[in-house]
């Protein structure tokens, strides 16, 4: 990816925390008489170009659905690849990571990943835990309702009988970020998909049909001039706003 479309992007706001649904890998492998598992190589590369271009443009945490509870079901064969890259991500990705000044954080349940997996998640976050810039959250195993339940489950131990939005917010997955200013879905799906459903109650949706392994610094400008032109009032009226968020 190139910055061409960073000077469009600086002098304006720039989301602290955008979400991404990487969608349509299969497909642009099928279109290219591909093996689907090299659309989803392809697409780790986007990803790695887009922590770049995000850190380069300020934005702060970026959370990424790489592996759903539901991608278990998925072929054996697609599975396993999938395991592979992560696991490379993991420990190749990450050491990359260290040296930009990334921090590296996986959300979901690790307990179905293999041993080595597990091992090079810990490795990964404990190498980045202490770095200052772009914080990637990569889901994985991950499900809104399991994280939902998960922080749930913790405050019955903590033996709560009534709980508040923030109870249940400190125990979700993604506790030390802000929530997502920007969700985009790739592939021309409309679907959440069940992922981030308790963080994403105010975030701006932007879905494209650009399949995830050609989305680049053009698609993702085109998503965040999209967000820069949305007015966010989480329930009040325009004339409420600043001026310089009042959008017309
Ligand atoms: C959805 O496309 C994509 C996935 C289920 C996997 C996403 C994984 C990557 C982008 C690889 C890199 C990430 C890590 C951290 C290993 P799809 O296969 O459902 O596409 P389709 O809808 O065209 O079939």
């Amino acid at each position: 990816m190139n910055s061409s479309t960073q000077t469009i992007l600086e002098h304006s706001q720039i989301p602290r925390h955008v979400a991404v649904i990487m969608d349509g890998n299969g497909r642009w492998a099928k279109k290219r008489l591909m093996p689907r598992v090299m659309g989803h190589k392809r697409g780790l590369t986007v990803l790695e170009n887009l922590c770049e271009h995000c850190s380069a443009i300020g934005v702060q945490y970026l959370t990424v659905f790489a592996f759903s509870t539901e991608n278990w079901r998925r072929p054996q064969e697609e599975v396993s690849f999938l395991m592979g890259l992560f696991l490379q991500a993991l420990d190749k990705q990450a050491q990359k990571m260290h040296r930009n000044n990334m921090r590296l954080k996986v959300i979901g349940d690790r307990s179905r990943f293999s041993v080595e997996i597990r091992a090079g998640i810990e490795k990964a976050e404990a190498l980045t835990a202490g770095n200052t810039g772009l914080t990637l959250a990569i889901a994985a195993d991950y499900g809104g309702r399991w994280d939902i339940l998960q922080a749930a489950n913790k405050l019955l131990k903590e033996g709560k009988t009534e709980i508040t939005e923030a109870d249940l917010s400190r125990h979700l997955m993604l506790a030390d970020a802000p929530e997502p200013d920007l969700f985009i879905r790739t592939g021309g799906e409309t679907r959440i998909s069940n992922f981030l459903l308790w963080q994403l109650a105010y975030t701006e949706f932007y879905f494209t049909d650009i399949l995830w392994p050609d989305f680049n610094v053009r698609a993702f400008g085109e998503a965040i001039e999209s967000y820069q032109k949305r007015e966010r009032r989480f329930g009040r009226t325009s004339e409420q706003l600043p001026p310089e968020q009042q959008r017309g």
